[in-house]
């Protein structure tokens, strides 16, 4: 099996559980990591063994051994870090959000696409067995017709709050950094919706502290999101049918339980669906997934594609629009 050699750029939180999980992924090997400070480098590569410290951006970019770089930079700079790498001919794996709009998206993809090579947004929870299984039973029409979404997500963080969670430079507020996901599990269970109505509630720095959203679609179907940095939420998704329900949580884009209930909820309906999870933080699967790729000299990934990307960048954007978050780079 061809090693497909990682280097991880920005030395942070996500980082860490990345190259922890990176352990769990067979034929990958991490050698290289990328700080803005050399000492913040030389810390991380101590922690997991890590062979090239560079303490540049540009020159993890620029070594000749790395095949595929993991962005985990704050979203408000992807756009910047992703055309650095690309332009370094290096395969792309980008935390989430991809970046802040749907203009910087269509950058990135189109430069991937001409320098033919590969990029892919973290979007981990897609690649884990619990996302399958939901999928598979809402495929096979347990749940009969979907009908409507409620999908939340609240977290009050923990001191010393991060910059970046209300630094409007790199892209802070809660629609961003955490109502990616809420959007893409409605994304993935019911399709683009036709209208969107959002509201925020800002935080002293502009950012939204908390989104609400409603999503209407032509056919009488409706979707609901909630985000917010101010409450501790069930951080839960329920899929309604005809026929049940599904519910995905606690914190549903990585679920430690589905239940499905089918009506008229008798007890004896009610399923509890056990998952098998490996060791680890569940970012294995998408680094798994983005190997395979490389080693079918793929550019694009068939799960996680880059019309998948612009359309999640997409939906955030009009989300915005209606609630009425901005960002500097969107002028
Ligand atoms: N997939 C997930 O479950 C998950 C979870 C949390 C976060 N994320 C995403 O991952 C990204 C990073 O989040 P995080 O929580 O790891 O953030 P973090 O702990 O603040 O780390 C971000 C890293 O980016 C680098 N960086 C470059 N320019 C920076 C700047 N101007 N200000 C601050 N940091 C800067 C820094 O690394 P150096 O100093 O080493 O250069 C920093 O350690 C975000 O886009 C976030 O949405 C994903």
């Amino acid at each position: 099996m061809q090693t497909i050699r990682w280097g991880i750029l920005g030395c942070g939180k996500i980082a860490r559980k990345f190259a922890s999980d990176l352990v769990h992924v067979e034929g990958a090997q991490l050698i290289a990591c990328g700080s803005r400070d050399k000492g913040n480098a030389e810390a991380f590569a101590a922690e997991f063994s890590i062979p090239h410290i560079h303490g540049s951006y540009e020159a993890l970019a620029s070594d000749p051994d790395v095949d595929v770089i993991y962005i985990a930079s704050p979203h408000g700079l992807h756009h910047e870090h992703v055309l650095l790498c690309l332009r370094h001919n290096k395969a792309v794996l980008c935390e989430k959000a991809f970046a802040i709009n749907g203009k910087q998206v269509a950058e990135m993809v189109e430069e991937a696409r001409k320098q033919r090579v590969f990029l892919m947004e973290a979007l981990w929870s897609k690649f884990t067995p619990q996302y399958e299984i939901a999928m598979k039973l809402v495929r096979d029409g347990s749940i009969g017709e979907i009908s409507s979404m409620i999908v939340d997500f609240g977290f009050t963080p923990e001191p010393p709050v991060s910059s970046r969670l209300y630094e409007p430079s790199l892209g802070g507020g809660s629609l961003l950094d955490i109502g990616v996901y809420n959007v893409f599990y409605i994304l993935s269970f019911m399709g683009r919706p036709d209208e969107i109505i959002a509201r925020m509630t800002p935080a002293a720095t502009g950012v939204d502290e908390q989104c609400a959203a409603i999503f209407h679609y032509k056919d009488g179907r409706l979707a609901q999101l909630f985000t917010t940095f101010s409450s501790n939420l069930p951080t839960e998704a329920q899929i309604n049918g005809s026929k049940g329900r599904i519910k995905l949580g606690p914190r549903f884009y990585n679920p430690t339980t589905c239940i499905i209930e089918f009506y008229p909820g008798k007890i004896d309906s009610r399923q509890i669906i056990p998952y098998h999870s490996e060791p680890g933080f569940g970012y294995q699967y998408q680094a798994r997934h983005v190997c395979k790729c490389l080693r079918e000299g793929l550019t694009e990934s068939p799960v996680m594609s880059h019309a998948d990307s612009l359309l999640l960048i997409e939906t955030m954007d009009r989300i915005r629009a209606s609630a009425g978050i901005k960002y500097a780079v969107d002028r």
